[in-house]
């Protein structure tokens, strides 16, 4: 045999197992889908669809200082329950995706972006959002300061950037502005009001 046609060989075999491999895997996985498929298919044909968006959870929260009983998907955040559910809207959301700060709020007394945080995973918690700052007509120091110092421009990240200031404070994390801007790294402001921001939390801190 020619070295020629042992190589061609060589080839086909290789080839042939291959294809027998791409195979085997490509049945494999169509039954490992068929397998993952059919109790949804049984499930139809009996009536019953079940789908995650048919599975809710009951859960309670204290939002603001006020007990809720909610039916939440399993798929919805902190901030779409706040602001779909309870028409809090004060929260406000950016990138939804954790990278803004736009969606702070305080969940058990530590801020969380809660765009990242699945409601149902929260039954019981404590939920401070920008509307439960004020006490009646009286601002929250940190809402007055940033008035006072123009902390905003358009506005739209403040509710975030006021929640995290707060946090920041009562975590002590307010000692400098260098230590404030770096406690405030996660609360981004379009408008780069950051010097009006960083001079409200430093009267507030005084003031804690
Ligand atoms: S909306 Fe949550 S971090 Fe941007
Ligand atoms: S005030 Fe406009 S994004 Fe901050």
């Amino acid at each position: 045999m020619s070295r020629g046609t042992e190589s061609t060989r060589l080839r086909g075999d290789s080839t042939s197992q291959t294809a027998v491999t791409r195979r085997a895997a490509l049945q494999a996985a169509a039954s490992a889908m068929a397998f993952a498929t059919a109790p949804s298919a049984q499930a139809q044909k009996a009536g019953a669809s079940p789908t995650l968006a048919d599975e809710r959870s009951t859960i309670r929260l204290v939002v603001n200082g006020q007990p809720r009983t909610l039916s939440v998907d399993p798929r919805q955040s902190i901030l779409d329950v706040l602001r779909e559910s309870l028409d809090l809207t004060g929260t406000k959301k950016g990138c939804n995706a954790g990278a803004c700060g736009a969606c702070t709020v305080l969940l058990n007394g530590n801020r969380i972006n809660s765009c990242l945080a699945l409601a149902a995973m929260h039954d019981g918690a404590e939920i401070t959002t920008i509307e439960g700052l004020a006490e009646g007509d009286s601002l929250h120091p940190l809402q007055q300061a940033f008035i006072e110092r123009e902390g905003f421009q358009c506005g739209y990240c403040t509710p975030g950037q006021i929640m995290s200031g707060v946090a920041c404070i009562a975590e002590g994390h307010a000692g400098s502005p260098e230590e404030i801007k770096a406690w405030m790294s996660g609360n981004i402001c379009r408008c780069g009001a950051y010097a009006g921001i960083v001079e409200a939390i430093t009267d507030a801190a005084k003031e804690a």
